[in-house]
């Protein structure tokens, strides 16, 4: 199987480009950050402290994450719940950075990742995919951008939603996010040595859907 990891901070347009790439490929898109999402958002439906980390370790087994592909698109599903809307809300990005932070919550996912990658040709994308889950993946990644430019590009997401939501806080938000994935001690978010570093600022969606493609392609000589 040809596996691609794609890490990189929030707002890189990680997804964005993941899943362009992948449909020109024909490969699967695999967003593990919506499995942390899950585990955020239960925690968050149970009122456990998302940065307790015996807290949540103790409802870890009340809990199962599946991804299912419906018409090439993935679906997370929180106890046979379909809660791929639900995850994509600011306080479930920052539930999802707190239990990322959580050694069980990583091995309780790991498994998940790792068997999707063994069974498709896949682009994954997340923080650790590169350095941890697929440190065998043919192509790694690290696709990021200014972080002004990413908080821009996520708050033209969520105002569509949510016409309260404020750019300042978004940015905010965002910092908090990356210091907090870049910093923890377990699976920190860095770019693999054999990584190819991508900085997106200024470029179109096309243009780095075709960059990515192009990396690919040149490693594993498609
Ligand atoms: O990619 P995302 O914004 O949906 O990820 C949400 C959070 O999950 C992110 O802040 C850090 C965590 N995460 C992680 O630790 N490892 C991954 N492979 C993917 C996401």
């Amino acid at each position: 199987m040809i596996n691609v990891a794609i890490d990189g901070p929030a707002g890189a347009g990680k997804s964005t480009v993941a899943k362009g790439a992948a449909a020109k490929l024909g490969f699967i898109y695999v967003d593990t950050g919506a499995l942390y999402r899950a585990v955020g958002v239960y925690a968050l439906r149970k009122g456990v402290d998302t940065k307790d980390a015996a807290g949540v370790s103790a409802v870890l087994p009340e809990i199962s994450v599946e991804l299912k592909f419906i018409d090439g698109v993935q679906h997370v599903f929180l106890n046979g719940e379909d809660v791929s809307e639900e995850i994509r809300t600011p306080d479930a990005s920052m539930a999802a950075s707190n239990v990322s932070a959580i050694p069980s919550v990583r091995s309780f996912l790991f498994d998940l990742q790792r068997d999707i990658a063994s069974k498709n040709n896949c682009i994954m994308d997340g923080r650790d995919i590169g350095t941890v889950v697929l440190p065998d993946a043919q192509v790694k990644i690290f696709l990021t951008a200014d972080p002004e430019e990413r908080a821009m590009r996520r708050y033209k997401e969520l105002i569509v939603k949510d016409s309260n939501v404020k750019y300042d806080d978004v940015l905010a938000d965002l910092k908090a996010r990356d210091y907090q994935d870049s910093h923890r001690e377990i699976a920190p978010l860095k770019p693999a040595d054999d990584s190819v570093v991508y900085n997106t600022t200024g470029h179109t969606l096309e243009r780095s859907v075709d960059e990515v493609v192009d990396i690919i392609k040149e490693k594993t000589n498609g």
